[in-house]
């Protein structure tokens, strides 16, 4: 009598035991995106190419002559449009003769400009 009684009791509390741990098992989750895979429209590439650019091109002179106007990766969105004006419209950039942009640095300046939104461009 005893005995049947313990086993029986055994058997409940595995059953409950099972149940408790099937909780704790997840049903499969879906597939989560994976991380750190930057989306397709935007090119950080071309972004650091331009401010390798700009910091090569432009802030070897105005760290000097215009030090309040020196590009970085921070504001170079915020110039966008006065880089785009002083190169490509009034053409007054680069200043003087000493330094030049070759077809390919315009190329990838327009290229870039292009993806600023600007309503001139
Ligand atoms: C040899 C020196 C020199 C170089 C190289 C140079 N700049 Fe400048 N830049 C200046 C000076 C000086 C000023 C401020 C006076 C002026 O506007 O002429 C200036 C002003 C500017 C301004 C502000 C103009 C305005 O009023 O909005 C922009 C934008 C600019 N430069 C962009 C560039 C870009 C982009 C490059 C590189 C492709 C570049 N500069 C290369 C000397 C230079």
């Amino acid at each position: 009598m005893q005995k049947i009684h313990i086993t029986v009791l055994i058997s409940w509390l595995l059953l409950l035991l099972m149940i408790l741990f099937s909780s704790f098992i997840a049903p499969p989750s879906p597939k989560a995106p994976a991380f750190g895979t930057p989306p397709a429209n935007i090119a950080p590439d071309l972004k650091a190419e331009v401010f390798q650019l700009l910091d090569t091109k432009c802030n070897v002179c105005h760290r000097k002559k215009n030090p309040f106007r020196v590009f970085s990766l921070k504001n170079m969105e915020r110039n966008a449009k006065r880089i785009h004006q002083q190169v490509f419209v009034y053409k007054r950039m680069p200043k003087g003769d000493a330094i030049k942009l070759t077809d390919r640095e315009y190329q990838l300046l327009k290229q870039w400009l292009k993806t600023q939104n600007l309503p001139s461009s």
